[in-house]
């Protein structure tokens, strides 16, 4: 508490020290005016350019509803907010730009910046644009846009902003190269409502991370733990396989979690060193597998007595348990390749292996009822 008000006095004393530099009135006393009249629940004030943005978002339905504030380079000039789905900075960034049109109303064209000479307007972008408006008042732009996000549950996203001088027709033209115009982006938190400048982060050594990350989860959840379940399912109907089929079953599920755990832990770092998007629903998947396999490790420890009576309450749920994680765990391997986009030789291949597994389990599955009718008849006789 008393931190904070030191910290907004410090600001108010030193912002009545420094000369104004840009006009863009901070977050806190913007008000939208005009036919707009919005409000927005989050808003920032940029480190770049003077810009700030304003925005609210529904994730249930990723739409977002965003006001950029920015004053042009010159009066002539554009200004412009980006996504970055694919990496930071310009090149691949998703963009709005807001600039006078040619019959001298404000207008508002959408980019998808392959590269670092702009191409053409295009509606073909990562995200659906739904509405988009803008306004010139003061010396300062405002682009408003509603935007639909191609996923559920994205939460970050890397952004970018940018300020130019002159506009040709319907294309703004280069922008300067000052310090402030290469800093214009960063993280932001669509959810929390925060911003973050953009973090240094190493490509080789990322791409190297993604795919352990990968290979161990694929290797625990995907495999392993479903193979481990079919050990267990199908081995212990053969008298001949008792005990084996309960040591086998028990180290294959502890390495796999043990695998799992690694695997987890990979993805943890990732997504705190992800510069670009979160992947909420694979994250949560991700947790709450972590936690069912913790379960199932301290339900081994706590496993009843074959005759106890609560056995037959721990065999439910160990079942249930152990079944939630072979779905959970293969959904899960599905989302990772949807995101990290492997070849697609890695996913076919994942789909040949798990449907063998699939196939031979089909096949136990049958076998196993021979045995157990055979064995029935056998007692009744
Ligand atoms: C804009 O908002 C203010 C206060 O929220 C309200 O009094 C005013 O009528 C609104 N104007 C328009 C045009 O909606
Ligand atoms: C943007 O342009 C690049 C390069 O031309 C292309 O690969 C990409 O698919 C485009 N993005 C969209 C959403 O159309
Ligand atoms: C786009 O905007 C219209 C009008 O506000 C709204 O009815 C529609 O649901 C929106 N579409 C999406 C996908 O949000």
């Amino acid at each position: 508490m008393a931190s904070s008000l030191l910290r907004a006095l410090l600001f108010l004393s030193l912002s009545s020290l420094l000369p104004p530099s840009h006009p863009t009135p901070p977050c806190s006393s913007h008000q939208f005016s005009g036919t707009a009249n919005k409000t927005y629940p989050f808003c920032v004030d940029l480190p770049a350019l003077g810009a700030s943005l304003h925005w609210a978002y529904d994730s249930a339905r990723s739409a977002l509803s965003l006001a950029f504030v920015a004053p042009p380079a010159q009066p002539k000039g554009w200004i412009s907010w980006a996504i970055n789905p694919s990496g930071s900075g310009m090149r691949g960034s998703q963009a709005l730009a807001a600039f006078m049109g040619a019959g001298g109303g404000m207008t508002v064209r959408t980019f998808n910046v392959s590269d670092y000479a702009l191409e053409e307007p295009t509606d073909a972008l990562w995200f659906t644009v739904n509405e988009t408006a803008a306004e010139y008042s003061g010396g300062v732009m405002t682009l408003f846009a509603r935007l639909v996000l191609p996923e559920k549950g994205i939460a970050v996203v890397n952004h970018v902003w940018q300020v130019g001088s002159e506009v040709e027709g319907e294309m703004p033209l280069e922008h300067g190269l000052g310090p402030d115009n290469l800093m214009a982006k960063g993280r932001l938190d669509l959810v929390r409502g925060t911003a973050a400048a953009a973090g240094a982060g190493g490509g080789d050594g990322r791409s190297r991370k993604r795919n352990i990350h990968g290979l161990l989860n694929v290797i625990s959840w995907g495999f392993m733990f479903p193979a481990g379940i079919v050990i267990a399912r199908y081995l212990r109907v053969f008298p001949s396989a008792n005990p084996a089929w309960f040591y086998l079953h028990v180290s294959c599920q502890v390495s796999a979690y043990a695998i799992g755990v690694a695997g987890w832990g990979t993805g943890l770092k990732l997504g705190g060193e992800s510069e670009g998007i979160t992947h909420s629903f694979h994250r949560n998947i991700g947790f709450t597998l972590f936690g069912l396999a913790t379960l199932q490790m301290f339900a081994l420890v706590l496993r009843p007595s074959k005759d106890h009576k609560y056995r037959s309450y721990w065999n439910v749920y160990h079942h249930v348990i152990g079944y939630t994680i072979i779905a959970l765990g293969i959904t899960n391997v599905f989302k990772g390749f949807n995101i990290l986009k492997p070849q697609e030789k890695w996913r076919t291949t994942y789909i040949v292996v798990i449907a063998v597994l699939g196939g031979i389990a089909i096949l136990l599955e049958a076998i196993t009822w021979i045995i157990v009718l055979r064995r029935k008849k056998q007692t009744r006789k």
